[in-house]
């Protein structure tokens, strides 16, 4: 008799989903810890251990990416998955626990299906015929605190809008029809002192996938007003993942990792990898941006990290911080001349990813070729440092690292998912060469770091400002810890300046989460005033379709669950929300 798991036939067909079996690919993507976990929860009192700080008192978002359904294409990625938030409320030494997915239109169209009706990672030529028109995004990549809402965001569609309490989607954002391109950036920067959000798009002048070269750069207001929009030219269509601002200009870093509108059309990647193309970085002024204003510095060939920190030093150049990897991070996206064999590729390629500071003079001309002035040896990722200094000199960040010399399970945990980065990093940038410690070349930075242990990653870190201090530094690290053993997950938290006395408390889940992206903390009072305010002014989501959604009803028509027919790409089918209400 045959094992009743033998019994349904294959899921997947020549790599194309199959049948009506439920099953997720065996790829690695979809296994062991990648496993998507689909959870939606409410736990109620968390079990802890060691000491909850009492004066945390506020949420700490986070979001992942995590497939609802089986995907279309057996070799689907990570990226692709729907966007659900997680809540770690921390109320007076008690931690409480939700989870929720994004209601987007795609969760919409594909609840009614039940199944995946979206194709591949960016390829709208991959998706049923029944979502044409649909805007895509699975907004899995940030979620950020504006104006009494927490925005889910992904670089490849507007933002959906949740509260911030109960986790449920209200609708698409258009920061009050003030935003109308296809695409908007996950990494928006608030400056701290004027409360305004910088943001942008690329790939930003028809629908979000035909390969334009167009970015347009947005800044609102702390009263939500958009006070500056201004649209440039990259001299590819590549990615722009994250972006640095100072007090007068906004740098966006472009990866070789470029678009062709053909191979979309074909059914290829979104993306391919240009070993031979420069990483460039874009800067344009904050202020009164024209067309013309986009400077260009150019180096060579890599792959951007996140920004650590930029800020304009006293001779008026801008100083970055980022990490820079010597090859490409997403393998899953080869030159366009290999075959994509992500399946077979989760043991990445040898490269190192450090961290480097990088001086441009705004005065010099466009494409200037530039070397970084500082490369710390650091080999890691997902920079964080205390958000109220964004923009200004700072001291210190946190980041994670892969430390290869440190002993690794193999045999209990396989593969390290999403890689191996089992060592939270504290490192202060010293002041004089007095107090450095010397790693690789001129490094001047302090470290301080803790190892997760032979069976346990990171996920990225956040900093939380101890209530009432200004001073930089001053509070803790919360940080996502992944036991790759227990098929689990705890929350850590340090005391942020000193994380190698390790831990001040765990917070355990009985749960496995999926592998996240970003984070933000965001305190109690704030989401407090918010409701209040937003009780009088309600929060308002989008009304009409994007431009491109109308253009494209006129010209091709579009698929019966694109969401555009009925209410022009906002009715929430899945929503649990009344469309355009406010819903706290
Ligand atoms: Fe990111």
């Amino acid at each position: 008799m045959a094992h009743l798991f033998s019994l349904s036939p294959p899921s997947y067909h020549e790599g194309y989903r199959s049948g009506d079996a439920v099953q997720f690919p065996k790829t690695p993507f979809f296994t062991g810890f990648n496993k998507p976990s689909r959870l939606e929860a409410d736990i109620f009192e968390l079990e802890t251990s060691g000491t909850i700080p009492k004066d945390i008192n506020g949420t700490f978002y986070r979001i992942q990416p995590d497939h609802r359904f089986p995907p279309l294409f057996e070799e689907d990625i990570h990226f692709n998955g729907d966007g659900a938030v997680s809540a770690f409320t921390f109320t007076n030494g008690h931690v409480d626990f939700k989870q929720k997915y994004v209601h987007t239109d795609r969760y919409a169209a594909e609840t009614v299906t039940r199944r995946a009706l979206l194709g591949k990672y960016r390829n709208p030529y991959t998706d049923h015929e029944m979502v044409k028109g649909i805007i895509r995004t699975a907004s899995n990549t940030n979620v950020v605190f504006w104006r009494g809402v927490l925005l889910a965001m992904k670089e490849d569609g507007p933002p959906f809008a949740m509260d911030p309490v109960t986790l449920k989607t209200i609708g698409r954002y258009d920061f009050d029809g003030q935003m109308l391109s296809p695409t908007f950036t996950a990494h928006p920067k608030i400056d701290p002192d004027t409360g305004e959000m910088i943001a942008y798009g690329y790939e930003a002048g028809g629908d979000g996938h035909d390969g334009s070269t167009d970015i347009v750069v947005y800044s609102f207001d702390r009263d939500g007003r958009k006070i500056e929009e201004c649209w440039y030219k990259a001299p590819f269509c590549g990615m722009i993942h994250d972006c640095a601002i100072t007090e007068k200009y906004l740098i966006l870093p472009l990866t070789p990792l470029k678009v062709d509108v053909e191979r979309l059309r074909k059914g290829g990647n979104k993306f391919a990898w240009d070993p031979e193309e420069d990483q460039w970085y874009g800067v344009v002024p904050r202020r009164d941006g024209k067309a013309e204003d986009i400077k260009w510095f150019r180096a060579d060939n890599g792959f951007h990290g996140h920004i650590a920190n930029a800020y304009e030093d006293s001779k008026g150049h801008i100083v970055l911080d980022l990490t820079v990897a010597t090859d490409n991070v997403f393998f899953f996206f080869p030159p366009a001349n290999e075959k994509p064999t992500p399946s077979h590729l989760l043991t990445r390629k040898n490269f190192t990813s450090d961290t480097y500071r990088w001086t441009l003079d705004p005065s010099a001309p466009t494409e200037t070729r530039i070397t970084p002035t500082l490369t710390l040896g650091l080999n890691g990722e997902f920079s964080r440092i205390d958000d109220r200094f964004t923009s200004k000199p700072y001291k210190h960040f946190w980041q994670l690292q892969i430390d290869g010399s440190r002993p690794y399970d193999f045999k209990k945990c396989g593969p390290p998912a999403g890689g191996l980065f089992n060592v939270l990093g504290h490192f202060t940038w010293a002041d004089t060469e007095a107090d450095t410690e010397t790693e690789v070349g001129k490094v001047k930075v302090e470290k301080d770091v803790f190892f997760a242990g032979p069976t346990c990653t990171f996920q990225e870190p956040c900093f939380i400002p101890k209530a009432g201090s200004t001073k930089e530094g001053d509070g803790y690290i919360i940080c996502l810890l992944n036991h790759l053993n227990e098929l689990r997950n705890d929350i850590l938290i340090f005391e942020a300046l000193e994380l190698a006395k390790g831990p001040v408390a765990a917070v355990h889940l009985p749960v496995k989460l999926r592998l996240g992206l970003h984070g933000n903390f965001v305190e109690s009072k704030e989401v407090e005033e918010w409701k209040e305010r937003c009780k009088n002014d309600p929060v308002k989501v989008a009304t009409e379709a994007l431009p491109w959604q109308k253009r494209m009803v006129e010209e091709n028509g579009v698929g019966e669950l694109s969401g555009v027919k009925e209410a022009v790409g906002v009715k929430l089918n899945g929503s649990d929300e009344t469309n355009g209400k406010n819903g706290h």
